[in-house]
């Protein structure tokens, strides 16, 4: 049977914990980088646990002030991936952002996190931009969805 998939709002200090075993992120953002993000913002920040251990993470924020949630940094510890992780988080910030009253989430990626861009399409998120890089694969894609 699968195991249980816990998500609970936790302190940032749990999040940059889980962030540092993302390998795809190579410089680890430090607690005050997050913190500087959504200084006198409303945010969430989430973990998923699967058997007590913490397996994944998602930090947002209210970016815009456009009745949209930012979903800015998400990751999931390469050893816990293909389990719904993701989804138990992208899941626990929708029906948050819904109760707080916010109308869309919104999300930047890369080109080249395609699982990521593989849910995103999957679950209902429509594209709304490009940010160009010299690399096409860092290019930034723009997505939201309505909630
Ligand atoms: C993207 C990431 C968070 C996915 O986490 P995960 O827990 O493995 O994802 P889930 O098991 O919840 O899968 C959710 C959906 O994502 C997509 N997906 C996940 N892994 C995939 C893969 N290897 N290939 C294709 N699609 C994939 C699928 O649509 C899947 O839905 P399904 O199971 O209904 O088919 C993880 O791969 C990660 O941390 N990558 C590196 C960091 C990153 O890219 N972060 C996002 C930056 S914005």
């Amino acid at each position: 049977m699968a195991q249980e998939i816990v998500v609970k709002e936790v302190p940032i200090e749990e999040a940059v914990k889980v962030n540092v075993s993302i390998v795809e992120f190579d410089e680890p953002y430090p607690k005050e980088c997050f913190e500087e993000r959504y200084k006198g913002k409303e945010k969430l920040i989430i973990a998923a646990y699967l058997g007590n251990q913490p397996a994944g993470y998602m930090v947002g924020y209210d970016k815009f002030g456009d009745g949209s949630f930012y979903c800015w940094m998400a990751g999931v510890n390469p050893k816990f991936r293909g389990k719904g992780v993701l989804k138990a988080l992208m899941d626990y910030q929708e029906n948050w952002a819904k109760k707080k009253g916010y109308k869309k989430i919104k999300i930047k990626t890369r080109n080249n996190r395609r699982e990521m861009l593989a849910y995103l399409v999957k679950y209902g998120f429509w594209f709304t931009g490009v940010d160009p890089r010299p690399k096409i694969e860092d290019n930034r894609i723009m997505l939201e969805k309505d909630i």
